[in-house]
């Protein structure tokens, strides 16, 4: 249970690094959280204006869900990387440092199923470049993704994987609660757009 614990613990920080907001206050592009949605995820970052920042934001909160499986997989097995995983998510989401108030979890998301279950994650990437290259919307693209990534797994025969998704599907569902509000407006805006 120590174990269990102590993973838990470090998947969560590594986390609830929030590299969208630290990448923008160190290339002078201001604070992330006072433009567009808010959010201090690689689409909003995009909104500052750089692409590269976007970019950056995107890789490295993909990476640190990625890296939290990876590091409980090789010292701790299987079963502890999806918890690790599903930790990573949670301090993405919600990271003491920022009082709770992080991100909506998608590019962490993407990493952690990569990490899981590489054609999983192959999935569901494909799922949300597909859909955000046809409605240019990248929250659509997350919804979408996130809904589908369950069946991916079940389909490609990891149950174990299909259990996690779905769990973060649903957080990602909660967390996307406004861009619902704003898709079903028809307000929502399209990619690099305020
Ligand atoms: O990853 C979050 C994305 O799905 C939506 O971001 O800034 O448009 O709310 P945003």
């Amino acid at each position: 249970a120590g174990l269990l614990l102590l993973w838990a613990l470090l998947g969560y920080l590594l986390g609830s690094v929030p590299f969208g907001l630290l990448l923008t206050r160190a290339l002078g592009l201001g604070d992330v959280r006072a433009i567009g949605s808010g959010n201090i995820g690689a689409t909003n970052v995009l909104r500052t204006g750089s692409k590269t920042a976007a970019a950056a934001t995107l890789l490295l909160d993909g990476g640190k869900g990625a890296a939290a499986v990876l590091l409980a997989r090789a010292l701790a097995g299987p079963d502890v990387a999806l918890l690790a995983g599903f930790t990573a998510f949670l301090g993405h989401c919600f990271p003491v440092w920022l009082g709770f108030k992080g991100g909506k979890g998608v590019a962490t998301f993407l990493g952690v199923l990569l990490a899981a279950a590489w054609p999983v994650g192959v999935a569901a990437c494909l799922t949300w470049l597909a859909t955000a290259a046809g409605l240019r919307i990248s929250s659509l693209a997350a919804l979408v993704a996130a809904v589908l990534a369950p069946l991916w797994a079940v389909l490609l025969g990891r149950p174990e994987v299909a259990a996690l998704a779905l769990g973060l599907a649903l957080l990602i569902l909660i967390r996307h609660r406004a861009n619902i509000a704003r898709l079903l407006a028809g307000t929502e805006p399209r990619i690099g757009r305020r």
